[in-house]
């Protein structure tokens, strides 16, 4: 998914010896631009089979390629504090943006009455829809552009994006907030994950992507973006909603996060909890 996932034990290792010590190469397959030109192009290629896939989403879990243990203990770590922000109840609708192979649903969708999860990728969904094959309340559709146009007003009680939002351009990350304030139902809560480009993390990620991408003739779409605090907040009030200054996460640079976070890239992301009034 991004070079930083590809860090695990090394961080842990560079942490323990040299505070300072530079991070790891990026994933130079992440940075292809061979990839593809559009979103859904760039993340079917990706996620062309089970492992890169699984790569794709979640980086090494713990260190080490996924096995579909590891996804999905990586997955239920960050499932369960989201349903906990989300006030996630037994008889909500909840709709995931960027399913991916159902890492999160896995874990989310037992947690309430109908789980809707979509996703730019044709490939991401069908290897969702094996992995979540048994739960009868999942319902995963693949998008045909960045949007919840098929959705009608007011038709869920929660939405969620999990990185999803740092590989988007920000009209797309905007667009989606908007469109994320039309399906959800006046009092509906959303979840907006970003990376902050002011944290030393946040930073670093967007670097990559200038020497990876821009400084060899060209962008890649998926490539990883940030943003500010300042702009995630102008971006949830600008599509009418009401930011839950209480459940989110948009310190300047440094969160005091009131949970244990799942890895290690948490420490530069951006979490806004917003309602719809
Ligand atoms: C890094 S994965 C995260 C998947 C999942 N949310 C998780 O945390 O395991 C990003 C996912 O977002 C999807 N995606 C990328 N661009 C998208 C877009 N414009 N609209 C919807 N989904 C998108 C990708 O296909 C991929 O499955």
């Amino acid at each position: 998914m991004i070079p930083s996932k590809i860090r695990g034990l090394r961080l842990w290792l560079s942490d323990k010896i040299r505070p300072a010590d530079p991070p790891a190469d990026p994933d130079p397959e992440i940075y292809n631009l061979a990839l593809g030109k559009t979103y859904s192009e760039y993340w079917s290629n990706l996620a062309r089979d089970r492992e890169t896939a699984y790569f794709a989403v979640a980086g090494k879990p713990f260190g080490e390629p996924a096995t579909e243990q590891s996804l999905d203990q990586h997955g239920e770590a960050s499932a369960r504090i989201i349903a906990r922000k989300l006030a996630v109840a037994k008889d909500d609708r909840v709709l995931e943006v960027g399913v991916g192979v159902g890492r999160l649903a896995k874990s989310m969708a037992p947690l309430c009455r109908h789980f809707t999860g979509v996703d730019i990728s044709a490939r991401m969904v069908e290897i969702s829809r094996e992995r979540l094959a048994g739960l009868e309340n999942v319902h995963l559709l693949a998008l045909d552009s960045s949007g919840l146009g098929r959705f009608p007003a007011g038709c869920f009680d929660k939405v969620y994006f999990q990185v999803v939002l740092i590989h988007l351009d920000r009209e797309d990350v905007f667009h989606y907030l908007e469109e994320t304030f039309r399906v959800l139902r006046p009092g509906g809560r959303a979840w907006f994950q970003f990376y902050n480009l002011l944290h030393p993390g946040g930073f670093r990620e967007f670097c990559h992507a200038v020497e990876f991408l821009v400084a060899r003739g060209d962008k890649l779409r998926g490539r990883v973006q940030c943003l500010t605090a300042a702009e995630a907040r102008k971006f949830v009030a600008g599509a009418g909603f009401q930011l839950r200054e209480d459940l989110s996460h948009l310190a300047e640079k440094e969160q005091q996060f009131d949970f244990e976070i799942p890895d290690r890239d948490w420490e530069f992301y951006l979490i806004a909890v917003a309602e719809k009034p």
